[in-house]
């Protein structure tokens, strides 16, 4: 049986990396797409994620989520990754929003409750819908199979952020609403930075998506020209790092990744502000602030190999 999924992104040239990734996986449902933003503008990642459900034959649904944080002021987009139209700039003709789905967040709570304990949710963007969902209907967080999230960084391997050195852009976007959904009694896995930049794509298997991948490989090595240029200017990497699609990898091969079990949460305030943290399991610490925590795991270490094989293997062989 296919395990379905809903994936709330923000497309994003990784989050349509991701997307056609999970499209392309035969053990894979995919039951929907909620937008947020953070890349692009709400209404730009819907119109994305959009384009993308129409040309490559995505057979599910697109709803429109929140387009701000839950108390922060929305920063702006992050053009300067992902490109003026959050899909590298690569030319698109991307359809205007005639119709935007509808309430993202009632598009969660509706699926969970026709199907409980079947759904997993991957959350590659800021987690407001997610958030807001279990503010709306506390009940949800008891009926998802499981919640995958690419965000947050634990420091390992030297990397504790990309926005601040302490903070990753998906957390940051809206600590607050991160906060929530990892504290919350679903099971929750982190797929951070300490795994996502351990794991390169490099231009030879971008080459070879365009030349072996047919319509959505030429599409993929397109869009991500604009993200290579990001990587290496700012990174001096020769690739660029896979987060979104680790979020996927996790969901169809977990034997991938090392994880380490405990309570998470997040910095809401102060010079850390975004930073994620992780109480492991079997310590007891006396602050109110950290009792009481659902045991959640965190990615920390990964078969960087594995992970690009399996996305290659999955684009070209699927
Ligand atoms: C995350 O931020 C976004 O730019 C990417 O799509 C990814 O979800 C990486 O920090
Ligand atoms: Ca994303």
């Amino acid at each position: 049986m296919p395990q379905k999924i809903i994936i709330d992104t923000d497309p994003g040239i990784d989050d349509a990396m991701a997307l056609l990734f999970a499209h392309r996986a035969p053990s894979i449902d995919l039951v929907g797409i909620t937008t947020t933003y953070g890349n692009a503008t709400i209404e730009q990642t819907t119109r994305n994620a959009r384009y993308l459900v129409d040309r490559f034959g995505l057979s599910c649904p697109v709803h429109m989520g929140s387009g701000r944080p839950l108390f922060a002021d929305p920063e702006p987009p992050a053009d300067f990754v992902h490109g003026s139209d959050g899909l590298g700039e690569a030319g698109l003709v991307i359809p205007e929003l005639v119709d935007d789905g509808g309430d993202a967040v009632a598009f969660l709570i509706d699926t969970l409750r026709a199907s409980p304990g079947e759904i997993t949710i991957v959350a590659v963007g800021r987690m407001t819908n997610l958030a807001l969902a279990l503010s709306r209907a506390p009940d949800v967080a008891s009926l998802a199979k499981a919640v995958v999230i690419m965000g947050g960084a634990l420091g390992r391997g030297g990397f504790g952020g990309n926005v601040t050195p302490c903070a990753e852009a998906n957390i940051i976007g809206d600590p607050h609403a991160a906060d929530r959904v990892l504290r919350a009694s679903w099971p929750v896995t982190m797929v951070g930075l300490d795994v996502t930049m351990k794991t390169v794509m490099t231009p030879p298997r971008v080459d070879e998506l365009k030349r072996r991948g047919g319509e959505t490989g030429e599409f993929l090595h397109a869009i991500s020209r604009f993200y290579q240029a990001f990587y290496t200017n700012n990174h001096g990497l020769e690739g660029f790092a896979v987060h979104d699609s680790s979020a996927v990898a996790y969901v169809l091969a977990p034997e991938l990744f090392t994880l380490e079990a405990g309570g998470l949460r997040v910095v809401t305030e102060g010079i850390a502000y975004g930073q994620t943290l992780l109480a492991p399991a079997g310590k007891r610490y006396h602050l109110p602030v950290w009792q009481g925590l659902a045991e959640q795991s965190a990615c920390v270490d990964v078969d960087s190999d594995g992970v690009l094989d399996l996305y290659m293997s999955t684009l070209l062989d699927g």
